[in-house]
Formats: C-alpha cells, sequence, structure tokens
C-alpha cells in the first residue's frame, strides 16, 4: 500500500500533499531544524545498478529524519553467487521497514513489491520509471513557477531508453502541462507513452531541434544519452553529444526558464550555464532528500507535524 512504482500509484491530490509536505521539510533536509520522526525504522538501499544521488539522498533522507540505512550492493553480495532477486527480497523483508531499489531490469520494482510485505519504492528499473526522481522533479518546477497549470516544458535527449522522462512526462500532463519533446529519431519517446500523454488532453509536439524551442521554454529537461541500454555501441556513437546546451544558447530565453537535468551530466549542459539563473539542476539534486523524506514518511504511516521548527 505504501510501494511507489510508478507515477499512477499517487493520485493528484496524493502528488500534492507530498509535495507539501516535502517543501515543509526542507530545514530538516538541510540539517538546520532536528525531527526523528522515522527513529527505529530501517531502510535498506537496494542498488543493483550505480547510482549517486538517488542512493545517497535516500540515505540522507533516513538519517536526517532519526532512521538507519542498510546499504545493499550487487558487489560483494549472494547476487554474485547467482541469488535471485525473489530471494534476495525475501531476506530484505525480514530486515528493513521500506525499501528502495534500483535495477536494470525494467518491472523489477514491481516484481519486488509483488514479493514481499515491506513498501517499496521504485528507484529506477531499466528503461522503465523513476517516480521518486519525478516528484522531486515537479517539487524543482513548483519552486521555480509555482503552478504547473499551462507551462511548457521540453525534455530534451534519450526519450527513448530515460527513464526519468517516461515518469515525469506523465506527472506533467495530469497537472496541465504542454510538451515538446526534443529527440533524434531513434531515441523518440515510445509511441505507448506518447499515446498515454495524448491521452490525457495534453498538447504534445514532438521535434529534433532544440535551439528553436528556447524562446518560447518555461522549462528545459536536459537528459543524458543512456550508453549502458544501447544493444550496440555504433548506435550510441551516432548520437552521442547531440544536444548541447551553452549559456550562449540561453540569450533569448524567458527570464524565469529553468534548466533541469536529474543529472549525471555527460555533455549535455556545458559548464557557462550554472552561473545563469536559468541553472536548477544542483538545487534539483538537493530536492531529492526532502522529497525522499516526504516519501518515507508516507510509505511508513507516519505524520509529518503541520509545524516543522
Ligand atoms: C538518472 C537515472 O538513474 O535514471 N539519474 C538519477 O537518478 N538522478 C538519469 C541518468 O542516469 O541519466
Amino acid at each position: 500500500m505504501g510501494d511507489l512504482v510508478t507515477m499512477d500509484d499517487l493520485t493528484n491530490e496524493e502528488i500534492d500533499s507530498v509535495l507539501v509536505v516535502a517543501e515543509r521539510l526542507v530545514p530538516v533536509a538541510r540539517g538546520d531544524v532536528h525531527l526523528p520522526l522515522l527513529q527505529g525504522k530501517v531502510l535498506a538501499n537496494m542498488f543493483f545498478e550505480n547510482s549517486t544521488r538517488t542512493r545517497m539522498s535516500f540515505e540522507t533522507a533516513m538519517k536526517r529524519l532519526g532512521g538507519s540505512v542498510m546499504n545493499f550492493s550487487s558487489i560483494g553480495t549472494s547476487v554474485s553467487k547467482g541469488e535471485t532477486l525473489f530471494d534476495t527480497m525475501q531476506m530484505i523483508d525480514g530486515y528493513a521497514d521500506v525499501a528502495a531499489i534500483r535495477h536494470p531490469r525494467q518491472g523489477a520494482a514491481q516484481y519486488s513489491a509483488d514479493a514481499v510485505s515491506i513498501p517499496i519504492l521504485n528507484a529506477g528499473d531499466g528503461a522503465g520509471n523513476h517516480p521518486t526522481q519525478t516528484m522531486l522533479d515537479l517539487l524543482t518546477i513548483r519552486q521555480a513557477h509555482g503552478s504547473m497549470e499551462g507551462l511548457n516544458v521540453v525534455l530534451v535527449g534519450d526519450l527513448r531508453y530515460g527513464r526519468t522522462v517516461h515518469s515525469l512526462s506523465h506527472a506533467l500532463v495530469r497537472f496541465g502541462v504542454s510538451l515538446t519533446l526534443v529527440s533524434p529519431p531513434s531515441l523518440r519517446m515510445p509511441d505507448e507513452i506518447v499515446s498515454d500523454l495524448r491521452s490525457h488532453g495534453a498538447e504534445v509536439v514532438e521535434t529534433e531541434t532544440l535551439i528553436e524551442q528556447i524562446p518560447n521554454a518555461d522549462v528545459i529537461y536536459m537528459t543524458r544519452i543512456q550508453k549502458e541500454r544501447f544493444p550496440d555501441e555504433d548506435e550510441y556513437a551516432k548520437v552521442a553529444g547531440i544536444y548541447k546546451l551553452s549559456a550562449s544558447d540561453l540569450t533569448g530565453a524567458k527570464k524565469g526558464m529553468v534548466v533541469m537535468h536529474p543529472l549525471p551530466r555527460v555533455d549535455e549542459i556545458d559548464p557557462s550555464v550554472d552561473s545563469t539563473d536559468h541553472a536548477f539542476y544542483f538545487q534539483q539534486a538537493f530536492n531529492g532528500v526532502p522529497t525522499r523524506m516526504a516519501l518515507l514518511c508516507r510509505s511508513l504511516g507516519v505524520e509529518v507535524p503541520e509545524e516543522v521548527v
């Protein structure tokens, strides 16, 4: 019941209330306020694939709320002896109160959620979904623009294999956002996702060129080409480095336009953008902490007080 596998697990009202709680928890996330709401609770961080921000912000979120964390990695565990995901998750069911799981296989988070009784938070399943990232992305967009209704969000790069944009695009159309999808033809957003977006009544434009989208954008969301998901190195080489944003490209942008990126960046955003008012990707990465705090509290059924002081 406290699972979060795809954005369909949250209603718009639940998304709103998690974001309100996340905003309230910012001083706790910064370490300015001590609030041990999750004392005695244990999070299992189950990362079968590389991660910096997701794993560490889950860990920071849990620890800042007084809980503790077990960090699992597929290196140095019985996974290398051939243990199945099902068996590994059976152990975690007995050791932890909640688990965040990242896995290279699409569907692995749902499979885990079905296999255990503790709540499962999907921290990225292959080229599938990444809903906790979407929640922190929505928090960042709200901080920048207030509301989401009517915004034009431009999603750029690897829309085929990028799980962040799969979850994010779905959530955005539910809040009345217009989407512009920028990718090379080989990395287009999968047809079933585009149909889902249109079925929500959203305006969705698909194009290959980024530069002409800049003046109308309220958000430009850059993504990394997902090298590890390509079946063929040559196919990757054809699209590597295809979109690069520099400060000089942003002269015609709207004043409040924000540039986002789930990170890590390779060469999609030139460091010259970092010192502009448009750069929001480091604030976005910080937002992983209060957002995951709010999601951990939700999954564990812990109420966050109205006043956090
Ligand atoms: C993303 C991921 O793992 O899907 N990173 C993240 O969680 N912040 C994006 C990426 O790896 O390109």
